[in-house]
């Protein structure tokens, strides 16, 4: 009838209960203490172990064992539980005043000039109840209405923070513990990227993903969502032979005892003072905690404060929660306007009715870029929902498209840009829009009178950014063009520049008129233009009219650019203010020598090209590389008519065949050096 053993091994069940004594100890310390003392693996031999004892005496199996977390088929609904003892809520307090308010309720209740609370955060997740009996873990339920929840004891079995039965020396016969059921922002984040890898809908926030997790009819699924656990409180309980505690500090004490997870950032303090602070020092803390809070509760320490002050309707007197400003807010979309940044980026901002969130009045959010605006789908007219946390830009996280109206319309690029008329431009393979008016600007007019005025553009010493503010602010200077028409009395005039300084910006600015059409190119701050790009082009075209006149055909045939630079140069030259600006500074005498544009560079290889081939015995490739051009040189890739030299060395290949066929002459690594050294750039 039984084919059990008819009486279980001693050894069986001594080993048995050892580890699950040990596997309690090991899930204690890595999912309440966050301070694991064995690896992975030595834990899963204990945990494999006691499984393989479990399968061959089934007597030796009990319901709390850490075996038997996850079990039970799904259910097709929950139960209803009746709390013992009411789960209640909080008051709110918004702002200091009203925190203030709620401490001098309690000392004139309490007769006391000065109240000592405990503070605690207040968690963002579900409130449960957990009930032992006898030590052990009989009944989880949820907060429902207050006073009955739902039986969710399989799915709370699952999280690992939960004990399944309690530890230490006295432990009470009856126990029901209150708390807060989370879900840590990084196991949030890894649940919605592995919702949106299967391409399923992502949860809006870790609470919202955690009460899903909590109320799955099937435990597994439950289990795999990963879940912790927060003590704060008691309800129903029977401390049993120990006296039970007298003050809310030694309560969470009591329960981390127990092996209850309580948080390490509650604090006692006094009075409003103390209060205050210590939601100063959360809120600065907020962002770093590993899960989310709203704010922090202040409870009156003494317990028996506590019964002397009782409740008022479903809430106790003796505590509060002193809420943090919402971070996110639903508000209407009143418009989509675009900003122009100081490099001519163009940003979408939503136009937003008034809302107050995260602590300030916001009227505009970023939408960050066009795509961005297109995968939110926000419209003008929609509801959405606005964030700011902390000091960081409000934004748009997403719209309530229930919300949606009939008339609301969509987003449109403009095609000119708002401050100078000029065309905004995407180029291919970026994300955001530009300005093209780089030189005439308004937005963009400080960032490009500084980088015209950089050391390797125009190199006009003195022009830093204070005085460029100045000269901008006071309408003196609204592009480059117009530097040249300053006189000294006018920059005198400005702040902190003496009739000394005015002057010598004066006669930089007119030195600069002299320069290469190298450094001119750059100077115009055209996007994807750098110095080499400059250098290049300048080379390449040899005078400014070929290159402002060329199309992107002959563009691509200069070293190194490819389509969206080229493209980007046709743009800036295609854009009749940006010409207007460069035939102005031509006529204020800035000139350069055309057909000559290489920047004179001085050294003993000044103007050659050479290639490198083959492993020279002393220098590395990138050593001799520096050594050329620190000599004026220039290293070449391949060997062309225009090779002046190439220099071999061992295991020297196609390139030195190439050379001798182009009559070009080969030197070695000796015959280098000697040439370096020549002007004192070899070794002494
Ligand atoms: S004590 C009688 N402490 O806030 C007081 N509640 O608005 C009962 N909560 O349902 C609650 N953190 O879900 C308390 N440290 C904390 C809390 C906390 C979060 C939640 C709890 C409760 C709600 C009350």
């Amino acid at each position: 009838m039984n084919d059990r053993p008819a009486k279980l091994p001693a050894a069986a069940v001594e080993r048995a209960a050892a580890l699950r004594r040990e596997i309690d100890a090991h899930n204690h310390r890595y999912y309440v203490l966050d301070a694991p003392v064995v690896s992975d693996a030595e834990f899963d031999a204990l945990f494999r172990e006691l499984q393989a004892l479990e399968a061959a005496y089934p007597a030796l199996l009990t319901d709390d064992s850490p075996t038997q977390r996850v079990g039970g088929a799904p259910a097709t609904a929950f139960e209803a539980v009746t709390h013992r003892l009411p789960m209640l809520s909080l008051n709110n307090a918004f702002g200091d005043d009203e925190a203030m308010a709620f401490d001098r309720r309690v000392r004139e209740a309490l007769g006391e000039d000065d109240v000592e609370y405990m503070a605690e955060p207040k968690f963002d997740g579900l409130a449960v109840s957990l009930r032992y009996v006898a030590g052990v873990l009989t009944t989880g339920a949820t907060r429902g209405d207050g006073s009955s929840g739902e039986n969710v004891t399989a799915n709370l079995r699952t999280i690992r923070a939960v004990p399944l039965h309690l530890a230490g020396a006295a432990i009470p016969p009856r126990l029901e513990v209150r708390g807060e059921v989370l879900m840590l922002r990084r196991d949030f984040a890894a649940l919605n990227a592995a919702q949106a890898a299967r391409g399923e809908k992502l949860f809006v926030n870790p609470r919202n993903a955690a009460a899903g997790a909590l109320r799955q009819l099937d435990p597994r699924v439950t289990a795999g969502r990963r879940l912790t656990f927060f003590a704060y409180g008691i309800g129903d309980v029977d401390w049993g032979a120990a006296a039970g505690p007298a003050t809310q500090a030694a309560l969470l004490d009591r329960l981390a005892a127990l092996q209850f997870p309580v948080t390490a950032e509650r604090a006692v303090v006094r009075g409003a003072e103390g209060l205050l602070a210590y939601f100063r020092a959360m809120a600065g803390r907020r962002a770093a905690l590993p899960f989310d809070i709203d704010g922090v509760v202040y409870k009156v320490n003494r317990l028996a404060q506590q019964e002397q002050l009782g409740y008022v309707a479903r809430a106790p007197r003796f505590a509060v929660a002193h809420k943090f400003p919402a971070e996110e807010m639903p508000t209407e979309v009143l418009g989509i306007d675009v900003q122009v940044g100081r490099t001519g980026a163009i940003t979408p901002v939503a136009r937003l009715k008034p809302v107050f969130v995260g602590g300030v009045t916001v009227t505009n959010a970023t939408l960050h870029n066009e795509d961005e605006v297109r995968r939110k789908d926000v419209r003008i007219g929609d509801t959405v929902v606005v964030r700011r946390a902390g000091d960081v830009i409000p934004e748009v996280v997403r719209v309530l498209v229930e919300r949606r109206p009939a008339g609301a319309r969509a987003f449109v690029m403009p095609q000119s840009c708002p401050e100078c008329g000029s065309a905004i431009v995407r180029l291919p393979d970026e994300a955001v829009a530009r300005c093209s008016g780089g030189l005439v600007c308004p937005a963009q007019r400080k960032q490009a009178l500084l980088h015209f005025a950089g050391r390797r553009a125009q190199d006009v010493e003195g022009l830093g950014e204070k005085l460029v503010d100045q000269l901008v602010d006071g309408g003196l200077v609204r592009t480059p063009a117009d530097l040249y028409r300053l006189d000294a009395a006018a920059l005198a005039a400005l702040d902190r520049m003496g009739e000394r300084s005015a002057a010598n910006v004066i006669e930089a600015i007119a030195a600069s008129r002299a320069t290469t059409l190298q450094r001119f190119v750059f100077a115009l701050g055209i996007r994807h233009v750098g110095e080499a790009t400059a250098r290049d082009l300048a080379l390449h075209f040899g005078n400014l009219d070929a290159l402002m006149g060329a199309p992107a055909e002959r563009l691509l045939q200069v070293r190194d650019v490819g389509p969206v630079v080229a493209e980007s140069i046709v743009r800036f030259f295609g854009e009749a203010h940006n010409r207007d600006v460069i035939a102005a500074l031509r006529a204020a005498g800035v000139h350069w020598d055309e057909g000559r544009s290489r920047e004179p560079v001085a050294g003993p290889l000044a103007g050659r090209t050479l290639v490198l081939t083959g492993t020279l015995p002393q220098l590395s490739r990138d050593a001799a590389k520096a050594r050329i051009e620190a000599a004026g040189g220039k290293v070449a890739g391949s060997v062309s008519a225009r090779t002046d030299f190439v220099v071999a060395g061992a295991d020297a290949g196609s390139k030195l065949a190439r050379a001798a066929e182009l009559g070009v002459p080969v030197l070695d690594e000796s015959q280098l050096l000697d040439l370096l050294a020549a002007a004192g750039q070899g070794p002494a």
